[in-house]
Formats: C-alpha cells, sequence, structure tokens
C-alpha cells in the first residue's frame, strides 16, 4: 500500500514514545520506506537501537552531523513525503508553535514543506492548559494536522484527556494523505459548517445541536485533495484555508453569495435555522407576571434554494437531516430545492450525526438515484461525496454509482 512512499516519524519525550515503535512496524508494513528523529529526551523511554532495527534507518539526534554535504534537517525535510511527530510533548509542541529550533526535530518540522500530522500526548492538565491550547490553535491555523490525544487511564495515574490516540488513527490519516491525489487541484469549493443563531436578547439565542463536524471534514478532505477551500461557519475553525465565521442565516447568507459566483462547487452542510426571531430585543428581556410568552418567528431566505436558482456552472450540495421517511422527504427536497446532489442522514439514530464523530448517509441525485454509505467516521463520508460528485471512483463511472431507488 505505501510502497515508495518516505514516512518521517518524530518522536518526543513522552511515555508514549514507546507505542511508536509498533507504528513503525505498521508502516513497514505496507512496504514504506520509515526514518526516525528523536528528540534526546525520547531516549529516556525508548533506545535508539530499538527504533533503528524497527525501522532499518539510521536515527537522527544530532543537529550537526553531516555526513554529506547537505545540512542534515534540509535532507530530511526533502526527502519524507509525510512527517509525523508521535508523541507530541507539551514542549515540543510550543516550540513549533513558536518557531523555535533547537534540535534536529524542530529544525526539521520548520523546514517541512508538506502535511505534519502532530500526535499530542501529555498529562491532562497539561492539556487543558491555555498556553498549550493556545499553541495547538496556532498550529492548526498554520496547517499543522493536529490528532487529538483520547480520554483514559494515564501513566501518570490520572483519569481524562490527554492519551495518544490510537495507532490506527494515525496510520489511516497518514495512508490517506498519502494516497489522495490532488483530485480538486483548480477547483474552488465553497462549504457550509454549524448551526447558525439566532439572536432573542444579548443573552439568548435560538440555534440547533449541530456541532460542524461533517461539514469541517469535507472541508479538510477538499483541501488535502488540493482543492481552494472557502469555509463558512459558525463554529471557530483554525486550518490552513479560508474560513469565513459567520453566526445567523442572514451573515451565512451573504458570506455565501459573495463566494458563490466564482466557485466550482457549494456545499451547504450547515443546519440554517428556518426562522429567526423577528426583533431583537436591545435589551435582556426580563421575566413578566404572565404564564407564557410569545416570540414572533419569521422565516429566514433558503439560502441553497436561492443560489440553485442562480446557478451557472456550479456543483450544488445540500444536506439534509430528517427524522422519518427520510427517501421520501429526500426526495422531494432535492426537487424543491434544485440542487444537484442531496446528502440524507437519519438524526432519530443516536450513534450517528449530530456532534458524532460518525455518519451514515444517502445520497440522492436530482434524477431520483440513490447510494446509501454505511456508518463510518465522516471524514471517510467526506471522501466518498467527493468522489461521487467528481466521478473520482477508479473507473470513472461517474454517477452510475448511485442507483435508481427502485432497484435497491
Ligand atoms: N438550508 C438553507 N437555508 C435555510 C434552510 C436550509 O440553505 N433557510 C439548507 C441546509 O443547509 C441544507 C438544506 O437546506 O443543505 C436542507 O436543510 P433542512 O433543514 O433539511 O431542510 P429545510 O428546507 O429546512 O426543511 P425542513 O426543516 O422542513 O425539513
Amino acid at each position: 500500500m505505501l510502497s515508495g512512499k518516505n514516512i518521517l516519524i518524530g518522536i518526543s519525550g513522552g511515555i508514549a514514545a514507546y507505542k511508536i515503535c509498533e507504528l513503525i512496524r505498521m508502516f513497514k508494513r505496507e512496504n514504506a520506506n520509515v526514518r526516525v528523529i528523536c528528540t534526546p529526551n525520547a531516549l529516556n523511554f525508548v533506545t535508539k537501537l530499538t527504533l533503528q532495527n524497527l525501522s532499518r534507518n539510521e536515527v537522527g539526534i544530532e543537529e550537526f552531523e553531516i555526513p554529506d554535504f547537505k545540512p542534515e534537517h534540509i535532507s530530511y525535510a526533502d526527502e519524507a513525503d509525510i512527517m509525523i511527530i508521535a508523541p507530541a510533548t507539551a514542549n515540543t509542541i510550543g516550540k513549533i508553535a513558536n518557531g523555535i529550533c533547537d534540535n534536529l526535530l524542530t529544525s526539521v518540522v520548520s523546514a517541512f514543506k508538506k502535511t505534519v500530522l502532530i500526535a499530542p500526548a501529555m498529562n491532562c492538565n497539561m492539556w487543558q492548559n491555555e498556553i498549550i491550547q493556545e499553541n495547538i490553535q496556532k498550529l492548526r491555523k498554520y496547517g499543522y494536522e493536529i490528532i487529538e490525544p483520547e480520554t483514559g487511564f494515564l501513566a501518570c495515574g490520572y483519569q481524562g484527556v490527554g492519551r495518544l490516540c490510537g495507532l490506527e488513527k494515525i496510520f489511516d490519516r497518514a495512508v490517506d494523505i498519502l494516497n489522495a491525489e490532488k483530485k480538486l487541484a483548480g477547483k474552488k469549493i465553497v462549504i457550509t459548517a454549524g448551526g447558525t443563531i439566532e439572536d432573542i436578547d444579548p443573552v439568548r439565542y435560538i440555534s440547533n445541536y449541530s456541532s460542524g463536524k461533517m461539514g469541517i471534514a469535507l472541508a479538510d478532505t477538499a483541501f488535502n485533495q488540493g482543492a481552494d477551500v472557502v469555509l463558512i461557519s459558525t463554529v471557530d475553525v483554525e486550518r490552513g484555508y479560508r474560513v469565513v465565521k459567520v453566526k445567523s442565516a442572514l451573515d451565512m447568507q451573504k458570506a455565501v453569495e459573495a463566494e458563490f459566483v466564482n466557485s466550482d462547487c457549494v456545499i451547504m452542510a450547515a443546519a440554517v435555522a428556518d426562522y429567526r426571531p423577528k426583533n431583537i430585543s436591545a435589551r435582556k428581556m426580563k421575566k413578566t407576571s404572565d404564564d407564557s410568552i410569545s416570540i414572533e418567528l419569521v422565516k429566514n431566505p433558503d439560502i441553497l434554494q436561492k443560489i440553485c436558482a442562480e446557478k451557472t456552472v456550479q456543483t450544488i450540495v445540500g444536506f439534509c437531516a430528517e427524522s422519518e421517511n427520510l427517501i421520501e422527504n429526500a426526495k422531494e427536497k432535492i426537487q424543491k430545492k434544485g440542487c444537484d446532489f442531496l446528502v440524507a442522514n437519519d438524526i432519530s439514530r443516536k450513534d450517528i450525526g449530530f456532534s458524532s464523530d460518525y455518519n451514515e448517509v444517502t445520497i440522492f441525485d436530482k434524477n431520483g438515484n440513490m447510494l446509501k454509505i454505511d456508518r463510518s467516521d465522516k471524514y471517510k463520508i467526506a471522501e466518498r461525496i467527493f468522489e461521487v460528485i467528481y466521478g473520482q471512483r477508479a473507473d470513472n463511472t461517474n454517477n452510475r454509482e448511485l442507483c435508481a431507488a427502485e432497484s435497491r
């Protein structure tokens, strides 16, 4: 699966360093060439000899060993197709976020131009430290991809978030990135994410449970595949692509219309509120002696329907959340909205959808054809959505992947 790929693994000094021995083996089993760099402290947890034997390559530690005339940190950076830093300690994260290059690992990462995956592992209180979180956000903003630590029993005896994520997660993400061709290069893709927030007064609002995860997964995937991505989001996102932060449906409409004209594709993954309060009270509304109150709501514009009516060359994809009669409602909705594809999910299920990292969707086209995508990680779902809308399957069958609903 990874023949000819060069993986550079940077190990910093945390107890999870021992787990990276197995990660090296996972890559070697797939025929990748693996090179390892350690910070000096990492060698307190794992030996150079072990890493050397597993990777079958010299392990880099000192910065100023220059075997040929090329500075070592530059040759490491030039040679690799991806760099993985695992475990990434708070110290190493802090140095990278602040451009400090005081050992081979931090020097290489600063010269590295391709994808860097960072898998932090540390004590839960350290992970929650605001300075460390700020460093993480900064790294995200500059395009580093963070594979978040998991919750569990930590080596220090604490229970909480901080444990190195599962090795499969690091391995699968690296494989996806290495095998992702830049299939969407040259395309401008606009994606909306999150639930809109409709103010009632300065302290209250109407919204919904959308976490924005599906929209963000679509944006990350399109970006990794070379697209020029604009994410219009109600949730804060720091990434290497452009993010337009919005709040209400009206804000979102303005942002979508500004980006839509010269785009190739718009994906409306956001949960847009259908109604907003007619008047937003400038002051906090006081409790009255009445047992009930009414807030008058007015309809928000249907952004999807509107851009579908104005579209020229754009491919437009809607999402729909249904709690019953998914197929009938989706087929009716795609006709009503006029979009090219509609991705429907069943929100009555607790194991997928809102807030979950997983989803199970059915993609419809406007001819009534459909394709069910079984429950999987939102990133896998995002890849499949692009495959379907851009017909990227190996045999280039395009939308023949979608079958007539009746034949299912
Ligand atoms: N949508 C939109 N503007 C709105 C409401 C929805 O652009 N005012 C978009 C959503 O982003 C989504 C699609 O329309 O891509 C379908 O949203 P959904 O809430 O399922 O459909 P509604 O038209 O709101 O119908 P209903 O809530 O009655 O099912």
